[in-house]
């Protein structure tokens, strides 16, 4: 179900591009107005949601701890993967974030006959993720190229290195087939591991065909169909400088991209792809685990009345006497 209706909003979402341009004529509408709502909400809704994260109090130390602890000092410490210094958790951070780290650790269970439990060597998720992220990265910053006049000397040598290969005419980008390979690949993962596919939704499906539409479409323009870059980069140019025109005849294929990805900025601070700012301030990563060295104060913590035995006794001394209750002082 989930599927089939998010592979349905994508087609839905291709059709209004192409009808939206080809038929009604509303470049300017697809090419500058859609794209400036998308990028608006896109940086209002994800500052939102970070500041939401950020206020939120975090009054204890919650780390995922995957490692030895720092405690006596004949016990060798896992300074990464239990850090208890800034400089750990930075370590740590920076693993997570640049290489997946805890995705690198991951394993199958299986239970067989017996019953016996087995753990397999598992890589295959963390090296599709890792593939994907890097490209969509790497394709991101190719990118841009039209948005730039002109083009920073980091942005080319990014294109070359990435077009090392030079195979055919324009060169294949190794980027853009890691990109689709690790994509289909997370989407067939979903679909043929029953327990995957038990736990996914459309907020999962809708994503990945987006990023799917999106990586097609862009490839059709590039090593398909011609566009004309140059109208392209005026259009660019013109969003990012706010003097924004539509050229026309820029070519449909475009603006189905531009509509998938603006779908895809838009759609971005409701959905789960709010991981990108979340994993910065996730409490169980950024936090070092030096409970042991450190006494960690409840931030609200005021001062509570008490009532100490000695006042009770001072209180009821005389009647705990008549009762025959010991005392301490009599
Ligand atoms: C999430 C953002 C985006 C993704 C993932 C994406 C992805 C891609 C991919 C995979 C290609 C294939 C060729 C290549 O890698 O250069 C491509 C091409 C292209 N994209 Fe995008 N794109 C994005 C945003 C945009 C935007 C905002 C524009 C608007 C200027 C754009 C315009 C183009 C054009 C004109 C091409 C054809 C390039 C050529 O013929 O050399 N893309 N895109």
């Amino acid at each position: 179900m989930g599927i089939q209706f998010s592979l349905m909003a994508v087609v839905a979402l291709v059709l209004v591009a192409f009808l939206g341009v080809k038929v009604a004529g509303l470049d300017y509408f697809f090419g500058v107005l859609i794209p400036y709502i998308a990028i608006f909400t896109f940086i209002a809704g994800f500052i939102y949601r970070v500041l939401g994260w950020a206020r939120s109090p975090v009054p204890f130390r919650i780390p995922t701890t995957a490692g030895q602890q720092h405690s006596l000092p004949w016990i060798k410490p896992n300074k990464f993967d239990n850090p208890y210094t800034k400089w750990g958790v930075f370590v740590r951070m920076a693993l997570e974030i640049l290489l997946f780290r805890s995705l690198f650790r991951n394993t199958k269970m299986e239970l067989h006959e017996g019953p016996k439990i087995t753990y397999h060597w598992e890589k295959w998720l963390w090296l599709a993720a890792l593939a994907f992220h890097w490209s969509f990265l790497i394709i991101l910053v190719r990118h841009l190229r039209f948005f730039t006049e002109p083009v920073p000397g980091m942005i080319h040598l990014t294109e070359r290195l990435d077009g090392f290969l030079q195979l055919g005419l324009p060169g294949i980008y190794i980027t853009d087939l890691l990109f689709l390979v690790a994509v289909t690949y997370l989407f067939i993962r979903r679909v043929i591991i029953p327990q995957m596919r038990y736990i996914s939704l459309p907020a999962d499906y809708f994503p990945l065909f987006l990023l799917l539409a999106i990586g097609i479409t862009g490839v059709l323009m590039r090593y398909f169909t011609k566009v004309d870059l140059l109208k392209i980069k005026e259009l660019a140019i013109g969003l990012v400088t706010f003097h924004p025109t539509a050229p026309e005849g820029i070519g449909v294929l475009f603006y189905m991209h531009l509509f998938l990805v603006s779908t895809l900025f838009f759609y971005f601070p409701f959905s789960k792809l709010m991981h990108l700012g979340g994993v910065f301030l996730s409490p169980t990563r950024n936090l070092p685990n030096d409970n042991r060295m450190v006494r960690h104060i409840n931030p609200w913590n005021y001062p509570v009345k008490t009532h100490t035995y000695e006042e009770y006794e001072e209180h009821f001394r005389d009647k705990m006497i008549e009762a025959g209750l010991p005392v301490e002082k009599e």
